[in-house]
């Protein structure tokens, strides 16, 4: 049974996220029949985390995965870095954790009280995983959400802060303001991630280019067939639509001379490093900073 005395005011330290999952993955699982899928980027930040007190969570929900499969199934554990913008409109920048499983699923009626002390569908269960995993998680200063869909499967997702210090060495802290471009181009966004489309209309608008986001593939083209910009950016992969390499070639049928950037949050992605090859003129890994963001536009339109 877990217990709130673990729960006490974090002992933070420099920590591989990737590490204390792949632990604590092994230490739960070992000698279980469930099926496990950890996927962690070599380009993932780094943070300060109490060691002890992050490896509960994930086994806290990994237990709950694993509770809710009693007859087998599989766990995905991915990890990415992502980009959000605060209320303050500043950047804000997490390590997002992402634990799926393909269990039972959590009806809708229980979602809103399962991180509430005590509460529990299960014959023995304490009901205490979860809240120890929201005040763990809380006194990080990060957030847990969760989505799950009954007869299918649930997912939770852990966002931690990445420190400031190493905020600041991310971004450098001694970047020149960026200057506005000299030409203003019409550009379109696709990219899946909401913070992203955000973040990169907020940038581009301060750049002064005029942009518009979209989520997909599909509605990529859409807009193309009736505005043809000056520019496109595509993310390389759109989870469940078309992707930023099924979208440039649908693109080059409308006009074989659209310019393109490719992004991915995967650096060592091969579409980044040979674009070329793949129809692009350009390319940018996430995250990135303003001032990445112009030079390779004004190198790309200056092409
Ligand atoms: N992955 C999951 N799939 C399905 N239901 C879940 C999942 N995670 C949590 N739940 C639901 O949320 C409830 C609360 O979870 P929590 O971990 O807090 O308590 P518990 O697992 O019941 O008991 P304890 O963790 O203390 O042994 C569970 O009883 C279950 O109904
Ligand atoms: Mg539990």
């Amino acid at each position: 049974m877990l217990t709130f005395s673990k729960g006490g005011v974090p002992v933070k330290e420099n920590a591989s996220i990737g590490e204390i999952i792949t632990e604590s993955t092994d230490f739960i699982l070992h000698g279980s029949s469930i099926n496990t899928n950890v996927s962690i980027p070599d380009n993932l930040w780094e943070t300060k985390v109490d060691r002890e007190q992050i490896s509960q969570v994930i086994q806290n929900l990994i237990l709950n995965s694993m509770e809710a499969m009693p007859s087998g199934g599989t766990i995905s554990i991915s990890c990415k870095n992502l980009i959000t913008i605060g209320n303050d409109q500043r950047e804000h920048r997490y390590i997002q954790i992402k634990i799926k499983d393909s269990g039972t699923g959590i009806k809708q009626e229980s979602l809103n009280r399962i991180f509430d002390p005590y509460y529990s569908t299960k014959a023995t269960g304490s009901g205490l995983g979860l809240a120890v995993t929201f005040s763990i998680i809380n006194k990080h200063d990060g957030f847990i959400e969760v989505e799950s869909e009954p007869g299918k499967g649930t997912e939770f997702f852990i966002h931690l802060p990445v420190c400031e210090s190493i905020e600041k060495e991310i971004t450098g802290n001694d970047r020149k303001q960026t200057a506005y471009s000299k030409i203003s181009c019409t550009i379109l966004v696709m990219d899946d991630e909401k913070s992203i489309r955000k973040l990169l209309t907020s940038m581009l608008t301060s750049l002064k280019h005029s942009v518009t986001a979209v989520e997909n593939g599909k509605e990529a083209v859409e807009a193309y067939k009736k505005n043809k910009f000056d520019l496109v950016i595509l993310d390389i992969t759109i989870p469940g639509g078309m992707g930023g390499l099924e979208t440039i070639k649908e693109l080059k049928k409308i006009n074989p001379n659209v310019r393109a950037i490719v992004s991915s949050g995967y650096a060592n992605s091969p579409v980044l490093a040979r674009y070329t090859d793949y129809g692009f003129s350009g390319a940018l890994a996430k995250p990135f900073h303003a001032d990445d963001l112009k030079e390779i536009i004004e190198k790309v339109i200056s092409s």
